[in-house]
């Protein structure tokens, strides 16, 4: 038996009528007519889950990004319980980075944390290309995923070379980027070819996702918002467009998405993306006049808003789907992630609240 590495048999079955290729999810991001707004959260997997506590109790995270059961029974929890329009692939985004030789650990509660950061041409240098040898966990999970999840999509994803990149100068998170940006600033030469390398790995990991039969994939830039247009334009840019445009040939929508980047919406569509991630600081209408009219939008309902009382949540729901209109297709997400302390039933009802008032009649009915 011959092992598809082009994802070509895998799109062909998935392109069928119904098919996760033919979802809402999918058919929203390339601005086609949808029966409802489509739904899901970004870290729909994870903390706020009892189950997903339960199964990561005694596995470091990392490693359970190495088990394709783990990872698989994870990434399907939030499918089953909220009834998500797409699942996202339990992963992380320095997984990549790891596989190809940067000795680093993800540290609870802090994040990411690197051995030894990049400070010069030998540290980048020692960044290895990788493929899929280097992730086969991945593969395996993705492959097992697309047949667990029949009809509904699955998201691969990957972190963008500025937020990557953030993780390895500083050594860990950060408030102000203050290392990597003196290293931008101070040697573009370095800071270009640390990212051209991020760039590289990136591309790899999301084909590797891809071969293996995921219906679309987001790039997550999550620090991005930290740059100036100027800026992001001459040393996050060219990077971040060599992962999106490099997928082009790939045939599924792509997702670019930050946070604090009204700014940046322009921009970070040129990349070559299908769909531009909104955070809650930019209504979506604003938000497509600024992107223009050939990218759909997902977002942006702010994660702390899950706290409030559920009139206000729906009031906001409502709000956001009005705006969501005036863009050419709609994924509903929040504007970042979901926090941990999050009330997993207020998901489920936002979920069921998008899909209720979202609701077209259907073509010719
Ligand atoms: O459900 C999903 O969205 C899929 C899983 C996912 C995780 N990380 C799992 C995870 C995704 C898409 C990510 C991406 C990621 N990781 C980003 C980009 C998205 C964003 O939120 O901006 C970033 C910046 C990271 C880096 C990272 N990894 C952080 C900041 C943390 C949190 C640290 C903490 O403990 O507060 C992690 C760890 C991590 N990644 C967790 C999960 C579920 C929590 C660790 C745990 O459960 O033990």
């Amino acid at each position: 038996m011959t092992t598809d590495t082009t994802g070509a048999a895998a799109r062909d079955d998935a392109s069928r009528p119904g098919g996760p290729a033919d979802s809402p999810f999918v058919r929203a991001c390339r601005r086609r007519p949808v029966p409802h707004t489509p739904v899901w959260f970004m870290r729909q997997a994870g903390r706020s889950l009892p189950e997903y506590r339960e199964i990561r109790a005694n596995v470091a995270m990392l490693e359970s990004c190495r088990r394709p059961d783990l990872v698989t029974e994870i990434t399907l929890q939030p499918v089953r319980r909220h009834k998500v329009d797409a699942a996202i692939l339990f992963s992380d985004i320095v997984v990549p980075v790891a596989a190809a030789g940067v000795d680093l650990d993800i540290v609870p509660g802090t994040g990411p944390v690197v051995a030894e950061p990049v400070r010069t041409a030998a540290d980048v240098q020692r960044i290895r290309p990788i493929g899929r040898d280097d992730v086969p966990y991945v593969d395996e999970a993705v492959r097992m995923l697309v047949k667990e999840l029949g009809d509904t999509p699955l998201i691969g994803f990957a972190g963008a070379p500025f937020t990557l990149a953030s993780y390895l100068v500083e050594g860990g998170p950060s408030r102000n980027h203050v290392k990597t940006k003196a290293l931008m600033y101070g040697d573009p030469e370095l800071w270009h070819a640390l990212a051209g390398r991020l760039a590289e790995v990136t591309l790899a990991f999301l084909r590797v996702q891809i071969a293996a039969g995921v219906s679309a994939v987001q790039l997550f830039d999550s620090w991005a918002g930290a740059l100036s247009e100027a800026d992001y334009r001459r040393f996050v840019l060219p990077h971040s467009t060599t992962v999106l445009s490099g997928l082009a040939d790939a045939g599924i929508p792509r997702i670019h998405f930050g946070v604090g980047t009204a700014e940046l919406l322009g921009a970070m569509g040129e990349a070559g993306a299908d769909v531009v991630g909104v955070d809650w600081r930019t209504p979506l209408d604003v938000a497509t006049r600024r992107i223009g009219p050939d990218k759909a939008v997902q977002g942006n309902l702010d994660p702390c808003l899950l706290f409030a009382p559920w009139p206000v949540i729906e009031a906001e729901v409502r709000r956001i789907l009005d705006q969501g209109r005036a863009a050419p297709g709609h994924v509903f997400n929040l504007g970042h992630g979901v926090l941990p302390e999050t009330d997993p039933e207020v998901l489920t009802r936002v979920v069921a609240l998008v899909h209720e008032l979202s609701a077209r009649p259907a073509e010719g009915a």
